[in-house]
């Protein structure tokens, strides 16, 4: 039998209407209209077109959006400058410094420097410390893994008691989506590239997240029949047959996996509309919470 496919650009859209509305209503209730500022470092391709991404989203759900683009070779001290700059200007709700940064900057004094109520990626270090802690709540958890647990949710998928194994230790997605479900009482384990037996560990698992960037590394005889499979990679692989020269393929061999697992994310179309829909949804947070100190 073959999987269901867990559609993540239905169920962003749905996020993104929820957000959508909740804007509407924050400007006719109180005329007030939340704001998104977007810090882009230096030229990485990538990174410039994720940003637009985010950029153009915010407008269409009525968020105002203000870019800031520094050099290449901006100094610490002209990021961090921004960083304060933004955390200080009413009009600006959540502050987004894409990540990775040019090598030359430290990445970690960039991140303290961001107000924690603006922190709408949710990396800022006290953030992460409360999505790690028992009892403790973070006021944003990171938009990819949050994603995640949005899909799981929306496909019926409790955590509870179940076997999740995460494949990749980033602090964007990997770290933090171990947290996430340990909180929702998932049994958690984290394998990455020095683990030993990979497959050994796959095949317990009842969730399967895997975030290592690593193109269609699990393949199916790595995965419990029946399981749930969440592919965060977003990998580029050779294929003549297209106008640019290759593909986009997830870090789970697709073909083979869909026939094994239960429900699984396709890619594109799974995890990554998730991640801009729930940065729309932590700057409308990021808002309200503004709102209610006003
Ligand atoms: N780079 C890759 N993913 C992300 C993300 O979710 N937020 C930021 N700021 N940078 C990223």
């Amino acid at each position: 039998m073959t999987a269901q496919i867990i559609d993540g650009t239905a169920i962003g859209a749905k996020v993104q209407e929820e957000v959508r509305q909740a804007v509407a209503e924050m400007k006719e209730k109180y005329n007030y209209t939340p704001g998104l500022a977007t810090v882009l470092v230096g030229e990485d391709p990538a990174s410039a077109t994720y940003v637009g991404m985010k950029q153009r989203t915010c407008e269409k759900l009525g968020i105002r959006s203000i870019g800031h683009k520094l050099e290449a070779d901006a100094t610490q001290e002209e990021v961090e400058g921004l960083v304060r700059k933004l955390n200080a200007d009413p009009n600006v709700n959540g502050i987004l410094v894409q990540l990775p940064l040019p090598k030359h900057l430290n990445e970690e004094a960039v991140l303290n420097a961001i107000d924690l109520e603006k922190d709408v990626d949710g990396f800022h270090p006290v953030n992460i410390g409360r999505l790690a802690m028992k009892g403790r709540n973070p006021l944003f958890v990171p938009c990819t893994p949050a994603g995640c647990m949005r899909l799981l949710e929306e496909s019926g998928v409790d955590p509870n008691g179940k076997e999740a194994v995460i494949v990749g230790r980033s602090n964007i997605v990997g770290l933090p989506m171990a947290m996430l479900l340990q909180k929702a009482n998932a049994t958690v384990t984290i394998c990455h590239s020095r683990t030993k037996d990979l497959a050994e560990h796959t095949r317990q698992a009842d969730i399967l997240v895997a975030a290592i960037g690593w193109a269609e590394l699990i393949k199916g005889d790595m995965i419990k029949p029946g399981a749930t499979v969440i592919d965060v990679g977003t990998n580029q692989k050779e294929d003549a047959t297209k106008k640019r020269g290759y593909r986009l393929v997830g870090d789970v061999d697709f073909e083979a996996a869909k026939e094994v697992a239960g429900q699984i994310t396709p890619v594109p179309g799974g995890v990554g509309p998730m991640t801009i829909a729930m940065l729309m949804h932590n700057t409308m947070r990021a808002a309200q919470i503004a709102l209610s100190k006003k």
